[in-house]
């Protein structure tokens, strides 16, 4: 028993062990894992003693979408596998004309398609033009529904300048400073012939705590669900703030029963939890649990510096309530290559996964935005998530 004890203390020292050994139920463990014994068994993917953390692991420094070297700036990316030919990967990003770096996300952004023969990682080369500046923040699902691709993004064309300045402009309402307020829908069977519907939730011009909208995050539910009729077909988490974001970014969810919309607000007074964050990436797990990814506005998150961007929100039902962990990091703006290469950049945010393909919902590659220390440019990182059992 003493040696048992011994190894247990020394084996929690080494971190081969949780050092605390405190949940009674599965939120204790984020509802990624189950409570066995008090302890967190957690689903592959995720790791630490609440299941909080992404098991992030070292990938090569080739990857993703990094057009830096040329003067091109990227953010917002997302992986997708292309339905009939399984070697072929998709990524939808948006991209800045005209050489412009992060700061002239707005009116400069487009979105792009492009493309990897060599897996999910990358690295992508350019392929098509899907929606010109001012276009950002595409997020794509597929919908049996709809039998077709869906993008929801922000933005409405613009003439932009010829050098790199923020212009005032508005695409609807809820700002009139850099136009970022106001979903639209796109759609396509193939993500190759993509058609525009046009703005399909707008902000709102009233004192609303989330009168300025942007960063739409679609979900829609698995088919289990659709026997209940009370089921939205298209959930969407957003990120609001007041009038021309003069407040405080939180994130609520609309809902719709078709995809065009009209679009409800889940929680028209307050948002679904009470701390700053923008950027939300929505899934439901293979449980039938909820999940969100977010970029934290937490003191020692924000735009520039983190190092803790990357946060978790979880629910049981998709109406809430949602928790927040605060209490556990998912990833940080530290990043360490398999060549011993370590980056801690400056902004890190979009995060979004991709899943494993075999109903599992396993996260096996984390995307986001990364802008380095000192750097006027962006790109789109791909980094890989390990079974959650440790090195
Ligand atoms: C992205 O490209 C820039 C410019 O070539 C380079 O400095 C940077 O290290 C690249 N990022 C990675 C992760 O390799
Ligand atoms: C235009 O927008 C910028 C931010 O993009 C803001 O700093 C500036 O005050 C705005 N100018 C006017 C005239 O509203
Ligand atoms: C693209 O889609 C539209 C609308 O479905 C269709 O009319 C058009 O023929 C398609 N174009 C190509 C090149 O497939
Ligand atoms: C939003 O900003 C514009 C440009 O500065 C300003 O004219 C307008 O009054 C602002 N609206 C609100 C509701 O704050
Ligand atoms: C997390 O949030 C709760 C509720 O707001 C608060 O009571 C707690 O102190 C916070 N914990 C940390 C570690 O920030």
């Amino acid at each position: 028993m003493k040696q048992f004890v011994q190894l247990t203390l020394l084996a929690s020292t080494l971190g081969l062990l949780p050092t605390s050994l405190a949940c009674t139920n599965e939120e204790d463990c984020g509802l990624n894992g189950i409570c066995s014994h008090n302890t967190c068994i957690c689903d592959p993917g995720w790791t630490g003693n609440d299941c909080g953390r992404l098991d992030l692991r070292p990938g090569p420094r080739a990857n993703g979408y990094n057009l830096t070297e040329e003067g091109t700036s990227s953010w917002c990316n997302q992986i997708l596998q292309d339905r009939l030919n399984k070697d072929l990967y998709h990524l939808i990003v948006s991209e800045f004309t005209h050489g412009c770096g992060l700061d002239y996300w707005s009116p400069f952004s487009r979105i792009i398609r492009a493309e990897s023969t060599t897996g999910p990682l990358g690295p992508y080369t350019f392929k098509q033009d899907i929606a010109p500046s001012f276009a950002h923040n595409p997020t794509v699902i597929w919908s049996e529904t709809d039998q077709k691709y869906l993008m929801y993004n922000i933005g409405c064309p613009q003439n932009v300048p010829s050098t790199c300045q923020n212009v005032n402009f508005t695409c609807g309402p809820g700002n009139t400073l850099n136009g970022e307020s106001g979903i639209s829908l796109w759609s396509s069977p193939d993500l190759y012939n993509w058609t525009s519907h046009g703005q399909i939730m707008p902000g709102t011009n009233n004192n609303a705590w989330d009168a300025d909208i942007t960063n739409p995050a679609p979900l829609h539910l698995s088919s289990h669900h659709k026997t209940r009729n009370s089921h939205p077909q298209t959930i969407l988490a957003y990120r609001g703030c007041p009038y021309n974001c003069s407040g405080a970014e939180q994130i609520n969810l609309a809902i719709a029963s078709v995809s065009t919309g009209p679009y409800t607000r889940l929680h028209p007074d307050s948002p679904i939890f009470p701390f700053p964050s923008e950027d939300p990436f929505i899934w439901e797990d293979k449980r039938g649990n909820y999940h969100m990814l977010v970029h934290s506005l937490l003191a020692d998150a924000g735009f520039g510096d983190g190092p803790n961007v990357g946060r978790h929100a979880f629910a049981r039902s998709w109406a809430g309530p949602w928790t927040f962990n605060n209490a556990s990091v998912a990833f940080t703006t530290r990043v360490v290559f398999e060549d011993g290469f370590v980056v801690d950049y400056f902004r890190r945010e979009r995060p979004s996964l991709f899943f494993s393909g075999d109903g599992e919902m396993r996260p096996v590659l984390l995307s986001t935005g990364v802008q380095e220390v000192g750097g006027m440019g962006s790109y789109s990182l791909i980094q890989p998530i390990g079974d959650g059992k440790g090195i």
